[in-house]
């Protein structure tokens, strides 16, 4: 019901705001939280491993995290009878974790776990509203129950106030403070972990994010530039009519 329904919390990321970067630290540690929690269900199809040098990961290091995911092959393989598989390349995007929407939708409660590459221009809030629903499961209010009885949250769902219709599919992602280990000293909150992975869906939905706020900038300054030079030439050609 609209009334339980709540607006993401406002959350404070370096790439916000005309001037906004990419916390480069903050980006790895997002995709650590991906990597570790998120791609157990959600793929990031519109990502290559390649792109991830953009958050400072050398090649050698793109090569190795592209070893560690596995993907399936149109060819059968003639031993086993199975998908051909072979590791990832730097050039492969994301794998999906399940061979198709008939194996995703049987290992979650018949809910598709939606792509995640665009999720923070998709929905209203974006990084904000991720950040929200990730960390924002809770016990159905007890005012809920009395103002209507029947809307239990059903078994297999999970309340929170922050998804459209307040029960949704997904099991709270996030549940215990530590559940990623973060190398660069970061203490790893759930509220941490939920902001870090934002930031990293941020990312991924617009890498070139940075480059279109210095052309904004640059217009904005070139434009001011102009706007004093148009100024001054009015004046001076109609200096003579005063
Ligand atoms: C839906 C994020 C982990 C299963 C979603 C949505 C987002 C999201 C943004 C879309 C909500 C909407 O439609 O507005 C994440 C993030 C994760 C994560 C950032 C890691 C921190 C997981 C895991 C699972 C999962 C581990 C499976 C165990 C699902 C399912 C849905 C979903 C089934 C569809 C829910 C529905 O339509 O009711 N997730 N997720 N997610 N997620 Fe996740």
């Amino acid at each position: 019901e609209k009334e339980f329904h709540l607006h993401p919390k406002p959350l404070a990321l370096e790439s916000n705001g005309p001037f906004g970067k990419f916390d480069r630290a903050q980006l790895q540690r997002g995709f650590q939280v991906y990597k570790e929690v998120c791609s157990a269900c959600h793929s990031l199809k519109f990502v290559a491993f390649r792109d991830l040098k953009d958050l400072g990961y050398s090649d050698a290091e793109v090569k190795a995290i592209a070893d560690q995911w596995v993907i399936q092959q149109p060819s059968i393989n003639p031993d086993t009878g199975e998908p051909a598989t072979r590791k990832s390349v730097p050039a492969d995007h994301f794998p999906a974790p399940f061979a198709n929407e008939i194996a995703a939708r049987a290992a979650n409660n018949n809910a598709l776990p939606p792509d995640l590459s665009l999720m923070t221009k998709a929905r209203e809030g974006g990084a904000a509203y991720v950040h929200s629903l990730i960390t924002g499961y809770r016990d159905q209010p007890a005012e809920l129950l009395k103002k209507f009885p029947t809307a239990k949250t059903p078994k297999g769902l999970h309340y929170n106030p922050y998804f459209a219709n307040l029960n949704i599919a997904m099991p709270p992602p996030l549940v215990s403070d530590g559940q990623v280990q973060y190398t660069d000293g970061t203490k790893p909150t759930v509220d941490q972990m939920g902001t870090d992975v934002a930031a990293f869906l941020t990312w991924t939905a617009e890498p070139k994010l940075e480059r279109r706020h210095g052309i904004g900038v640059a217009a904005f300054i070139f434009l001011l530039v102009f706007s004093v030079l148009t100024y001054m030439s009015y004046q001076n050609i109609w200096a003579s009519k005063k």
